[in-house]
């Protein structure tokens, strides 16, 4: 078989990464992510631009350095076009676009949000990616969709968030229990150790497979507020209990939805993806929903599923074997549908 070789380049949102990949196989996965949003509390878009702007030639560097790869023996180069944050898409879009200008090779565009899902068709071992039709749900700090995918490239948005996504929804809460940023990966630590219905909070009702997390964040704002009024060690002395049922509302919230997406479609093979699929509560609901619902479910190794170009390169890849390339007129593209 022939050897094609691709390198990828995201820079979405905060983390600017390069890899390269020959065919399915990920050669080097590179990202460097932007530590200075951390004091900020959350992505403040300027200084995300400015960083991509450092990082992205020593990223790309270090991608073909570890792939031990020439840039003369790419295929190709694939990038980000969008959806993402415009300042951050600009530097990998117009580095993209020199860079495959210069070498006067194939540019492919590729969808962020078809990547987080075409992610689990990178090669991984013996482990076998899903079979169309599949539901993927992508789950992160950006982004909660459920999608049905019919093959590689025909997908079909089923339910998506009408405001935060689920990632910030287990940030926000951190923030308000005085957790650091990004809280989400603490309040699955503490959840660990607590008891899932020591607190009760409503979930939102939003007819079919959309999902809305706003109002949770209020009700516990609000119940923070009621609480330490009573007792100002309330968080304090019940950190782990009000993280448990934090986490097993949202848990809840996800799961009523993927299941009413598998009742509706009859489809019960289930590929997640995105930052909040590391989450231990939503692994163990996934794999009991294997025994007791007869799902298959899918989830990619933690590196492919948080921001990265390695599934931007996978993307690439099943474009290229088509010839679907873009040209130099290309522009980034902050909303973008799949
Ligand atoms: O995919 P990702 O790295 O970046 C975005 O595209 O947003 O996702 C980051 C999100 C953050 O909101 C973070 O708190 C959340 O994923 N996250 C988790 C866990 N690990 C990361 N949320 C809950 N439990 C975790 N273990
Ligand atoms: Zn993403």
């Amino acid at each position: 078989d022939k050897k094609n070789y691709i390198l990828a380049i995201e820079s979405s949102c905060d983390d600017t990464s390069a890899a390269v990949l020959c065919n399915t196989k990920v050669l080097s996965n590179v990202v460097a992510t932007q530590e200075i949003h951390r004091q900020y509390g959350g992505v403040v878009p300027e200084l995300a631009s400015r960083a991509h702007q450092q990082n992205i030639v020593p990223v790309v560097h270090q991608a073909l350095a570890k792939a031990n790869i020439d840039k003369k023996q790419l295929s190709a180069i694939a990038f980000t076009r969008g959806p993402g944050l415009m300042g951050s898409l600009l530097v990998g879009t117009s580095f993209a676009k020199s860079l495959a200008l210069g070498l006067n090779i194939p540019l492919i565009e590729v969808n962020h949000m078809e990547a987080h899902i075409l992610a689990h068709f990178i090669e991984d071992g013996d482990k076998t990616p899903p079979k169309f039709p599949f539901l993927g749900m992508t789950i992160s700090g950006g982004h909660t969709q459920i999608v049905k995918v019919c093959d590689h490239f025909d997908m079909e948005i089923l339910g998506e968030t009408l405001d935060d996504a689920v990632g910030e929804a287990f940030d926000k809460s951190a923030k308000l229990m005085g957790l650091p940023y990004p809280g989400g990966p603490l309040v699955d630590k503490y959840s660990k150790l607590g008891n899932p219905n020591a607190f009760e909070f409503p979930k939102p009702k939003v007819d079919g497979l959309n999902f809305s997390f706003s109002g949770l964040k209020t009700s516990i704002l609000y119940f923070l507020q009621r609480e330490t009024q009573k007792n100002p060690a309330f968080v304090e002395e019940n950190i782990n209990d009000i993280c448990a049922s934090v986490q097993y509302t949202i848990l809840e919230i996800l799961m009523d939805k993927l299941t009413l997406a598998v009742e509706q479609t009859g489809i019960q093979e289930i590929a997640i993806g995105g930052g909040v699929a590391a989450n231990s509560g939503i692994r163990a609901r996934l794999k009991e929903a294997e025994e007791k619902m007869g799902w298959k479910t899918y989830i990619p190794k933690f590196e492919y599923c948080t921001d990265n170009a390695a599934m931007i390169g996978i993307v690439g890849y099943l474009k290229f074997l088509k010839g679907d390339f873009t040209n130099q007129s290309v522009a980034a593209k902050a909303r973008y549908a799949i």
